[in-house]
């Protein structure tokens, strides 16, 4: 009998029954040691079940799950038309970030609160976190990402640049789109006019007057531009 077997208590009657347990399987032919390493290979098996079936389901290629009421919806967007299947209910800020992956809309509050959304609809600025996608079709969108062209940056943009009209930056494409906007607007020509055409617009690091002037900048660069063209997505003047 190995050393580490020996029982010190004089009966069977006198062990605890987990001796007893233990003297049965012996005597079954389990050793301590082999029940033991059964036990923890058994543990390995159980734990390592959930990884092998996760690590399976990371291998098996899985098809993207159908929207239930998704319907087929045509966005024209910077001069590029997108076929998309949409829930109606889908907010076009939502549509253009996350189905179309064109992150240079912001969104802060999802309520048409704050401007970080803005884009233009025909021309014309609209908070998209408060309009549907489905709504657009057969409508000209345009985004930040289709100001620039031809690796040129629009004034309103460069004006934003030059005045450092942000600091986190997160407001800025909303800022901007508003700006370019308000170009073709009936606003005033003094700051205070300025400041209440883009009250719409909420900077929380505070750079108001950096963007009030880029906007007049932006504004004097334009204001020469033909009637009707001052939205300086047709057609700019520059200094
Ligand atoms: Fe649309 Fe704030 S995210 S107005
Ligand atoms: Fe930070 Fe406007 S630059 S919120």
């Amino acid at each position: 009998m190995a050393s580490e077997d020996r029982d010190p208590t004089s009966s069977d009657e006198q062990r605890s029954p987990l001796r007893q347990s233990q003297s049965k399987s012996k005597n079954a032919g389990v050793t301590r040691r082999s029940f033991l390493g059964r036990i923890g290979a058994a543990g390995i098996v159980v734990t390592a079940s959930p990884l092998l079936a996760s690590a399976a389901q990371v291998e098996t290629p899985v098809a993207p799950p159908s929207v239930p009421g998704a319907v087929p919806v045509t966005l024209k967007i910077n001069g590029q038309e997108h076929h998309l299947k949409l829930e109606p209910r889908v907010t076009l800020l939502d549509a253009l970030r996350n189905n179309l992956q064109m992150f240079g809309t912001k969104k802060g509050c999802d309520h048409g609160q704050c401007g970080a959304c803005t884009v233009h609809v025909n021309g014309r600025r609209v908070n998209s976190c408060l309009t549907f996608a489905i709504m657009h079709q057969g409508d000209a969108i345009t985004t930040t990402e289709g100001l620039a062209h031809d690796g040129q940056l629009h004034p309103v943009q460069a004006a934003f640049v030059e005045h450092d009209g942000f600091q986190c930056g997160y407001c800025t494409s909303g800022q901007i789109m508003s700006a370019v906007a308000l170009l073709n607007e009936p606003c005033g020509d003094d700051d205070n006019s300025v400041r209440e055409c883009m009250s719409g617009n909420i900077c929380r690091c505070g750079a108001y007057p950096n963007i009030v002037a880029a906007v007049q900048q932006a504004r004097k660069r334009t204001k020469f531009a033909p009637a009707g063209e001052r939205n300086a997505e047709f057609r700019l003047s520059q200094d």
